[in-house]
């Protein structure tokens, strides 16, 4: 009777599962009974911008050499001018750090409640006309609609968006329940080293703690993720952390005519090549993206929503898709980048020493640590740490989680047709943990057409 009764257990089994995931996947909604909040509409809001020049060269070359002429121009040719309001009002404080950047405090009327900061930056990467832009990138001119000029994205529109929303609150009289900062950073294309090092200085020493940062951030994915429903909006919660590596060989150097058994080049390149074979470990689902997906799964057509819908078992058939797809590999390791190989300076002569530097983008779920131990393989080779840090923490978005919900809900309200999701990015950020409880990085640019608003792109900024 065993015998017969197994298959039917199974049967059933399976039956049973695949029940429980049916019911889940129509059920599964993670903003089920979200409550949007009110919004006032407003059209009144003008700014003479066209007035003064809109695009001001704030270019930040490297750390040490930002034009600040500009940055000087900016501050009182432009913001000084268009928002008078935040720079007179007696609520306000308001004080240049690191001579350029500005940090606004607007004190609420509930002194016990955590403040948030709103960040955004004045610099920008450099720009060439010749580099292929439609329109001068200083110029702010019109083409079809749209204003073309560096920093239109990346990142005078929040700047702007930050100071004009203030403005207009604080000309009707407004105080809000929990105070806030404004912080404009003006070199932080160059690591904010004067800008937010400092910013973040001075918070320390008044021993301000804040309950969340918002900063500029990830984009909206518009036909990016396939068989996505609509567009979605990611909030970015944490970052990979990052390393570098210097791997090297030495020895004895010989004429080409008197080979070695193997040269440094070629024990250098085997060590390459094991480390493009032997991946980092999958971590799909131990880190921030399984939420992203979880956030998105009842936006998805089937199968994918059956799949999305279903992580608890289908995590490890998706970490093996989503690893062959070259957007989304990252999303599963820490992913290894062979960036530059030196060696050898003559045809005839076998060099005794060769390097390599690999860069690593660290999974959530991984150290700094653990990625260095992966790498060691062969004694021959020398492996050095050049620059690296952990991934950051990730900051909590769950229903308790006020930064996360009322992010989301702002966008929500606003732009009903996005579904949000935490996600997370990778790149460098100064403002650390002993500051804030959370940072949430917002989406650069509402606009859903891929094709004006990318953040991936470096010419023909538009808005
Ligand atoms: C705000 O009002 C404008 C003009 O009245 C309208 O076109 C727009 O759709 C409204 N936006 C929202 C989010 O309700
Ligand atoms: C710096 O900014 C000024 C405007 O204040 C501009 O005239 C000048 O060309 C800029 N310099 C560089 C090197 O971009
Ligand atoms: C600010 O300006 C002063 C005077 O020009 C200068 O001595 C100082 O080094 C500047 N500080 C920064 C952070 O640029
Ligand atoms: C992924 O990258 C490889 C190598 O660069 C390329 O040949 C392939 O077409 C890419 N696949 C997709 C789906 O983009």
């Amino acid at each position: 009777t065993h015998g017969r009764d197994s298959p039917s257990i199974v049967i059933f089994s399976i039956t049973l599962l695949f029940l429980v995931a049916t019911v889940r996947t129509f059920t599964f909604d993670v903003d089920a009974g979200l409550q949007l909040g009110k919004w006032e509409n407003t059209t009144a809001i003008s700014l003479n911008l066209r007035s003064g020049r809109l695009i001001i060269p704030t270019v930040s070359f490297t750390e040490i050499n930002v034009n600040r002429s500009a940055l000087r121009e900016f501050d009182g040719l432009l913001l000084r001018k268009v928002f008078p309001k935040i720079f007179s009002s007696s609520l306000v404080q308001h004080e240049l750090v690191g001579n350029y950047s500005q940090l606004f405090r607007i004190p609420g009327s509930e002194p016990d409640l955590e403040p948030y900061m709103l960040l955004a930056h004045i610099d920008v990467v450099p720009a060439d006309e010749a580099d292929g832009w439609d329109a001068p990138p200083f110029s702010a001119q019109e083409l079809n609609g749209f204003i073309y000029g560096r920093g239109t994205i990346d990142n005078k529109q929040s700047v702007m968006g930050i100071l004009q929303a203030s403005e207009y609150l604080l000309e009707r009289g407004y105080t809000p329940r929990r105070s806030f900062y404004i912080g404009l950073g003006h070199d932080e294309e160059v690591n904010g080293l004067y800008g937010a090092a400092n910013i973040v200085k001075l918070l320390k020493s008044q021993g301000v703690k804040l309950q969340y940062v918002l900063d500029e951030g990830l984009a909206v994915l518009d036909g990016i993720i396939n068989g996505l429903d609509g567009p979605a909006a990611l909030i970015g919660i944490s970052e990979k952390g990052q390393a570098t590596v210097k791997l090297s060989v030495s020895s004895a150097p010989g004429h080409s005519s008197m080979l070695p058994r193997e040269s440094s080049i070629g024990i250098l390149a085997s060590a390459v090549n094991r480390l493009e074979e032997n991946l980092m470990p999958r971590l799909f689902g131990y880190g921030p993206e399984r939420s992203t997906f979880e956030h998105l799964a009842h936006k998805f057509g089937l199968p994918l929503r059956f799949i999305t819908s279903n992580l608890w078992f289908f995590s490890p058939l998706l970490s093996r898709v989503l690893e062959r797809i070259n957007n989304t590999n990252a999303f599963v390791r820490t992913t290894t980048a062979v960036t530059m190989f030196n060696s050898g300076v003559k045809i005839n002569i076998i060099p005794s020493y060769a390097e390599v530097f690999v860069n690593f983008r660290i999974h959530s779920a991984q150290t700094l640590q653990e990625v260095l131990e992966l790498v060691k393989s062969d004694e021959r080779v020398k492996v050095e740490l050049v620059n690296g840090f952990d991934p950051l923490p990730i900051s909590s978005y769950d229903e308790q989680a006020f930064g996360f919900q009322i992010i989301k809900k702002m966008v929500q309200s606003m732009f009903p047709q996005l579904t949000v999701a935490p996600g997370k990015t990778s790149d460098a950020f100064l403002l650390n943990t002993d500051t804030c409880e959370s940072l949430f990085k917002l989406i650069n640019c509402f606009n859903t057409n891929v094709d004006v608003c990318s953040v991936f792109f470096i010419i023909n900024i538009r808005i």
